[in-house]
């Protein structure tokens, strides 16, 4: 793999540890980027297990296709649409799920992708380039307050307001079609520095997850992925920032609260059980990960275990 086709995988040891893989069992890496965690899933299968590999990005799953093992099978689809591939290839249940959400170190590598404000490039930012608008497309015709909205929403940025004014305003000069420009704009109007980061950094996530529909994907996806799990089966999800933190935390609380009614005069047995049972704390990068690999530092991984109802 030559280095800037690299992804320095997150938590690597921790997640695939978290999915307790069962030699002969059925695994989905939803997020395959560059296989770091399907490579350490692959090793832990026995001859019989089975492993299928998403991603929304052609480039990864062209990297995927080069695995060559015939245990292994990559499908070009968003996790949104997780139960209908499983469909289709006749799978109605799996043993273990892994979501390693966000972009890889490729997409922000490569400047062609529009993703980083390091590299000027053109502004594209979507992860599946086959289909739906560029970030320059979209900010060419957002109104204002959409802009706004997206900035402030998904990005927690408080200059928002500033932020789709002056991008509304140079777009009247000059259409915004790099991210060197878009960087460039919002540097500008955000008025105070933080240390060590970027001013464009929180405009870039929210143009990013806006576009690619992130958060409502993960939305989709969890109730899914309860309903494939077979019982003992594991659902792993690293997020890495705290809008989709919260889904999955939400969501795994939910679904491991058996809600009980109140007054009714049910016995022990026949209480309603919860669908889902938390495997230990929220799991952060040591300090060594987070030295090597500074990406490390926003992760965090959450665990549950499906119960048998
Ligand atoms: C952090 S990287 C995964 C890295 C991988 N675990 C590894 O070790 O190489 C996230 C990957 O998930 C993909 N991705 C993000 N959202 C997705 C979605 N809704 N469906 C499928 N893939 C998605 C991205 O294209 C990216 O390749």
């Amino acid at each position: 793999m030559a280095a800037q086709d690299a992804h320095e995988t997150v938590l690597l040891q921790e997640a695939v540890d978290a999915l307790a893989i069962r030699a002969d069992g059925v695994y989905v890496d939803a997020t395959f980027g560059r296989g770091g965690h399907s490579r350490l899933i692959l090793a832990r299968l026995g001859a019989n297990g089975r492993l299928i590999a998403l991603d929304k990005d052609a480039q990864a799953v062209a990297a995927a296709t080069r695995i060559g093992d015939a245990r292994f099978s990559v499908v070009h689809a968003s996790f949104a649409e997780l139960a209908g591939v499983l469909e289709r290839l006749g799978l109605e249940g799996v043993d273990g799920v892994l979501l390693d959400l966000g972009v890889s170190s490729p997409q922000l590598d490569d400047a062609a992708r529009g993703f980083s404000f390091r590299r000027d490039g053109p502004l594209d930012m979507r992860m599946d380039t086959s289909r739906g608008q560029t970030a320059a497309q979209w900010l060419e015709t957002a109104s204002e307050s959409e802009i706004r909205e997206v900035i402030r929403d998904y990005g927690e940025e408080r200059f928002a307001k500033q932020i789709a004014k002056a991008i509304v305003a140079a777009r009247r000069g000059a259409p915004v079609v790099t991210t060197g420009q878009l960087a460039a704009i919002v540097g500008a109007a955000v008025r105070t520095r933080e240390k060590h980061k970027d001013p464009a950094t929180r405009t870039f996530q929210a143009v990013r997850i806006y576009l690619n529909q992130e958060l409502a994907h993960l939305s989709l996806a969890l109730p899914q992925i309860l309903e494939l799990l077979k019982p003992g089966a594991r659902l792993a999800v690293i997020s890495f920032h705290s809008l989709e933190d919260r889904i999955v935390k939400r969501f795994l609380r939910d679904a491991a609260r058996a809600d009980v009614p109140i007054r009714l005069p049910l016995r022990e047995r026949e209480l309603p059980q919860a669908r889902l049972r938390l495997i230990g704390k929220p799991v952060r990068a040591s300090a060594q990960e987070i030295a090597a690999n500074p990406r490390a530092r926003s992760a965090t991984l959450r665990v549950a275990e499906r119960t048998g109802v």
